[in-house]
């Protein structure tokens, strides 16, 4: 009998591996990645361009509803496409990484991305990377995985991903901070761990190592799912 599809909740912070470690899931799976954060930072980037306050929670939610925000699965990784314009490599500049941050504190911004996620995800056969799958949008997800790392690797990892911007990782690292701080102290839907996230600390971890203990964990729990 063919496996049922299920969803895999890959939340934690900028820098920590989830990106790399969904990517890989998806394609040791033959799931779907969906990382949410780029869906914030089209948002955000459609925001600077309208000349948005990114305070403004009321107008953040209207441009929300007027947005099509798409994820178009490529081997290489996902497209993003904001009302039909692909905008994949813009919104990985600072600018926009710093805007998504603000604009995702918002409670009417995060009801239309959290209900946008849910129908992505639906049909199950997903896995999905960003700060609150395990505890908002999915909470009934089958697999869970929270990573962490301490700042200093997060943010030497964050520099080298980004090597042609030019940034120091000094001041790499203390943006980093300062967005952690931002995403774990928010009112709606910090980031947190979900009560039953398997926590999986990447510090002294390869990637290598990271993929060996995530897959174990799908095969855990997808065996306890009868799956
Ligand atoms: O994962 P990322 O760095 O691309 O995310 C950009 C910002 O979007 C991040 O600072 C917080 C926000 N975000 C969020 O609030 N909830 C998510 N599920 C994903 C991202």
């Amino acid at each position: 009998m063919a496996r049922r599809r299920v969803v895999i909740a890959i939340d934690g912070p900028a820098g920590s591996g989830k990106s790399t470690l969904a990517a890989l899931l998806a394609r040791k799976f033959g799931y779907t990645n969906i990382e949410t954060g780029a869906m914030y930072r089209a948002l955000a980037l459609k925001a600077i361009e309208n000349g948005s306050s990114l305070d403004d929670a009321a107008t953040l939610g209207a441009l929300a509803h007027e947005s099509h925000i798409e994820l178009e699965p490529h081997a290489e990784g996902n497209r993003v496409l904001l009302d039909g314009r692909d905008v994949t490599r813009r919104i990985r500049q600072q600018d926009i990484t710093d805007a998504a941050s603000r604009v995702s504190i918002h409670p009417p911004v995060r009801e239309w991305m959290v209900r946008k996620q849910q129908e992505i995800g639906a049909a199950g056969g997903i896995v999905m990377e960003g700060r609150d799958i395990g505890t908002k949008v999915f909470p009934d997800a089958e697999v869970k995985i929270f990573l962490d790392a301490a700042p200093e690797v997060r943010g030497s990892r964050r520099f080298l991903q980004n090597a042609a911007v030019a940034s120091q990782p000094a001041s790499v690292v203390a943006e980093l901070r300062a967005r952690d701080e931002r995403d774990r102290t928010r009112a709606n839907s910090p980031l947190v761990p979900a009560q039953d996230a398997v926590l999986v600390d990447s510090t002294n971890l390869t990637l290598e190592q990271v993929m060996e203990q995530a897959v174990q964990i799908v095969e855990q729990k997808l065996a306890k799912a009868g799956t």
